[in-house]
């Protein structure tokens, strides 16, 4: 349990606000989507705070579930530890639980879990954002790839990679809206 509590509490921390303010530029809660997260942040300031904003999200969950994976944990309590990090960067106890839409916390969960799957999703990602230039439908299209991936690839994991992509594809539901009117905002640097 208490792993659980550590997982949602360092999930909880927002990289994306962090990185904005230390750099002097606006709150991506505040322009844009208004997601904090390194999609806006690339939107709204630029590759270099958008990539910083990517690896400190992603890398905030990896040491506790890098933890309860060497402990050899069950993967059922491995990936609710997983979950509780995706669910304290959705709903941050820091920020009034009003976050962001868990993708590059996945990826780091992913990293740890199933890396061979996080690559696949990541390469998924990273070529539909650059066809499509639409960064939801990148993040929806790789979290719903993520758990076929995982069949072929570590199917004792592919429960979990199921549960962290649907909370995924959950918190990006204003976007999906929004990708039916044909109003999502494109992905482009300042
Ligand atoms: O990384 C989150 C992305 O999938 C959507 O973000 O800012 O385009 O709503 P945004």
């Amino acid at each position: 349990m208490a792993w659980i509590v550590i997982g949602y509490l360092s999930g909880s921390w927002l990289a994306a606000i962090s990185v904005c303010r230390a750099a002097g530029v606006a709150d991506p809660r505040c322009a844009g989507s208004l997601n904090p997260g390194f999609s806006n942040v690339l939107r709204l300031h630029g590759p270099r705070l958008a990539g910083a904003t990517l690896m400190l999200d992603a890398l905030k969950g990896m040491p506790v579930v890098l933890a309860s994976k060497l402990m050899a944990l069950p993967i059922s309590w491995q990936g609710l530890i997983g979950l509780a990090v995706l669910l304290g960067h959705s709903y941050p106890v820091w920020y009034g639980f009003r976050g962001g839409k868990a993708v590059a916390s996945a990826l780091g969960v992913l990293l740890v879990l199933a890396p061979g799957v996080a690559i696949a999703s990541a390469a998924i990602w990273a070529l539909l954002a650059w066809r499509l230039k639409t960064a939801a439908l990148a993040s929806l299209m790789s979290a719903l790839a993520a758990p076929l991936v995982c069949l072929w690839l570590a199917p004792a994991y592919v429960g979990v990679v199921g549960g962290l992509s649907l909370l995924v594809v959950l918190r990006h539901w204003l976007n999906i809206l929004r990708l039916r009117r044909g109003e999502e905002p494109r992905l482009k640097g300042p």
